[in-house]
């Protein structure tokens, strides 16, 4: 489905955006791996997290989902089974570098693939890690690329530095750890997100953090829990901004999660001048969260690099778009991982701001965006598939001088199904 955006009236009222994606990955895995039935309230209706529930079912977890309320009867680590068909982690690396984890731990074969996106990204991150703990993993081009066949087994804990600022990779060690003999260390150099800690800790692992270090003694067993999970502030994102470059706007998002190691984009577009307050502090299942209140305001330029990037890596999109409203001269570097996400990021991210006329050039791991407070937009764009590029693409549309029309825009899918729904919602 194509869709054109254009210039609208302001944004103005109250919403919830979906659920966390990373969180409710994470709640689906891990309580599939505790023993007894686990609730999850408010998962992610997002086409990723429905793709870690296809695979967990087809490692012999019974889900159910009724509503709102997804029912989880896990039987611990052992309950799972060998899965019979192909694991498909769709367009999800976090589905992908999560399970790997899982797979490493268990006596049996896995194979794990994704769509176009997903079997071009780097993989050799969990595959090392993994192999050194002792499972037995081959990919396509010497085990960089999926699909990944993961002959699983006894594991034993190592210590190990992460090379990239990835939860995903973290995640995944930690994953196998449950199941190890002995004890895993983590050393990180810059934090990436923590929710696999702050949940782990929650359901009784033998976790241990300090600074820049994580411990965990296995093997360990989990106790099963309620979730509810709140807003994902990557979502929120697009409100935040959208809401702060479009005159007379005023949006209040409720219920979002604003965990330090996720709230980079808050810090950014403060520093950049928007009016975003943060209302209700308060603590859910471990995790910070708060309503979010933006009103419009005019925009400064902004450099962003070094150990802020994880914290804010998947909004770098819509940043962009800020950038672009910013007159001024705007910089993202140390981003060379956005060129590994759904898209090479920084390619799109220039791609996208040139079409709609807005003067941007690329670096080696970042862009500079040359502001002039204004977007002339008239283009089509192709998303290339990038739920992200096209939610980012659709708010520069809001404040185009001529329309922008962005192709496939279904693809929102991924992440936030409702996102037009919303956007209708917010019209005044
Ligand atoms: C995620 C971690 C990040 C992020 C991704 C979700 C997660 O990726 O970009 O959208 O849920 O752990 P990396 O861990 O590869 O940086």
């Amino acid at each position: 489905m194509d869709f054109e955006f254009k210039r609208l009236g302001p944004l103005r009222g109250e919403l919830t955006v979906p659920a966390d994606k990373s969180i409710s990955h994470r709640a689906v895995i891990l309580a599939s791996l505790a023993k007894g039935e686990s609730v999850v309230q408010n998962i992610s209706w997002g086409d990723d997290v429905k793709s870690t529930i296809r695979c967990m079912r087809q490692l012999g977890v019974e889900i159910v989902q009724d509503g709102k309320v997804t029912r989880i009867r896990g039987k611990g680590c052992a309950g799972l089974t060998e899965p019979n068909d192909v694991l498909n982690c769709g367009n999800s690396g976090t589905t992908m570098r999560l399970l790997a984890g899982v797979a490493a731990a268990r006596p049996f074969l896995t194979v794990l693939t994704g769509d176009n996106s997903l079997r071009r990204r780097p993989m050799a991150r969990v595959v090392e890690p993994l192999s050194m703990m002792g499972a037995v993993i081959c990919g396509r081009e010497n085990s960089r690329l999926a699909p990944l066949v993961i002959r699983g087994g006894e594991l034993k804990g190592i210590e190990y530095h992460m090379k990239v600022a990835s939860a995903q990779v973290k995640s995944a060690i930690l994953l196998a750890a449950l199941d190890a003999r002995g004890e895993t260390v983590i050393h990180e150099n810059v934090s990436s997100r923590d929710h696999t800690e702050r949940m782990l800790l929650e359901m009784g692992a033998n976790l241990e953090r300090k600074e820049n270090e994580i411990r965990l003694r296995g093997p360990c067993e989990l106790d099963s829990r309620e979730w509810r999970i709140t807003g994902d502030i990557s979502s929120a994102a697009f409100w935040l901004v959208a809401a702060t470059i479009v005159p007379g706007s005023e949006v209040l998002v409720r219920d979002v999660g604003v965990n330090p190691t996720r709230s980079g984009v808050l810090t950014a577009l403060k520093s950049m001048g928007a009016q975003i307050h943060l209302e209700d502090y308060r603590t859910v299942g471990g995790e910070p969260v708060a309503d979010i209140l933006v009103k419009h305001s005019g925009l400064q330029p902004v450099e962003i690099g070094g150990n802020i990037i994880p914290s804010l890596i998947d909004e770098i999109p819509v940043l962009a778009v800020a950038m672009a409203m910013a007159p001024g001269t705007s910089a993202v570097r140390d981003a060379a991982e956005l060129r590994a996400k759904e898209s090479d990021r920084i390619a799109m991210v220039v791609s996208v701001l040139q079409q709609m006329g807005v003067e941007a050039t690329e670096t080696a791991d970042g862009f500079i965006v040359h502001g002039q407070g204004k977007i002339p937009g008239n283009c089509r764009l192709f998303p290339g598939g990038d739920h992200r590029i096209a939610m980012a693409s659709a708010v520069a549309g809001l404040v185009s001088e001529m329309p922008v029309m962005v192709e496939d825009f279904n693809c929102v899918d991924i992440s936030y199904p409702a996102f037009l729904q919303d956007l209708q919602g917010l019209i005044r």
